[in-house]
């Protein structure tokens, strides 16, 4: 039986280690996000939708912060999803579907959600689709809910600063990587391509992400985002979160 199989939280942990490589603060952005959902839901059994959740890291801090949550998962990559699915189990539903298709919302299993919660994935959609799908994740909103995207978002004012907090965290996260304390991107991808369980979903994601990479990355500044969110319809907007050059923007419908 294959590592998967047996334990699929292994993935999931080398997944969450793979990623806080590239943000140390990854965990704080989601405490600030699970803050704001505690602030704005009717109840202790809030309905999130964790878009482009991959293995639904954000799902599963959600069912341990409200354990009665009713969670979505979205994605598109069969290998996460794969995970997401094995380690959520019951506790969420799984769904495949592309964000870059408006079509998306038809895969929902519900709409009226109290939460949308998404986390260093909308920088490879291009400008004008994030534009647009703000709106869209706004009518799968009930009145009062958010929206929270986490990425990466420098300031445009601080150049040099910005340039610098990059360059200290690549030397930290090839250090963290020297020491075996995380995997790099491309290994994690080989590992799990040599995986019995997750072989052929790696086949499958290389047709939809051919080399291993998801597309462009445009990574504007956290106004961009607030300016788009309001222009999308959200009754307030604003920055929620912010550490070194990524933040999370909330909207609240
Ligand atoms: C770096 S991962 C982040 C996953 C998760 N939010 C986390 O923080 O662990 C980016 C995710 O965005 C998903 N994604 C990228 N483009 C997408 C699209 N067009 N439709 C659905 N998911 C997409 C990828 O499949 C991947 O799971």
């Amino acid at each position: 039986m294959s590592a998967y199989l047996s334990n699929p939280h292994i993935w999931q942990e080398s997944w969450d280690r793979q990623q806080s490589a590239f943000m140390p603060d990854r965990e704080e952005r989601f405490a600030a996000m699970l803050e704001a959902v505690a602030a704005t839901s009717d109840g202790p059994a809030p309905r999130v939708l964790d878009l482009a959740g991959g293995t639904g890291t954000i799902s599963l801090r959600t069912l341990a912060r409200f354990p009665r949550a009713r969670v979505t998962v979205l994605d598109q990559d069969p290998v996460l999803m794969a995970i997401a699915a094995a380690s959520l189990r019951d506790r969420a539903e799984v769904v495949d579907a592309d964000l870059g298709d408006p079509g998306w919302r038809a895969k929902l299993p519900e709409e009226g959600f109290d939460a949308v919660l998404t986390a260093t994935a909308l920088h490879w959609l291009p400008a004008e689709r994030v534009a647009t799908l703000y709106g869209e994740i706004r009518e799968v909103l009930r009145p009062g809910g958010i929206f929270v995207n986490a990425d990466h978002m420098p300031e445009e004012s601080l150049p040099t600063l910005s340039e610098r907090l990059l360059d200290h965290q690549r030397a930290q996260r090839e250090a963290r990587y020297a020491s075996g304390a995380a995997t790099a991107w491309d290994d994690w991808w080989d590992r799990a391509a040599a995986d019995e369980f997750l072989a052929s979903k790696a086949v499958e994601r290389g047709r939809i992400y051919p080399r291993n990479r998801h597309g462009q990355e445009w990574t504007p500044p956290a106004l961009w985002h607030v300016d788009a969110l309001r222009v999308a319809g959200f009754s307030e907007a604003g920055v929620l979160w912010r550490g070194g050059t990524d933040a999370a923007v909330i909207g609240l419908r």
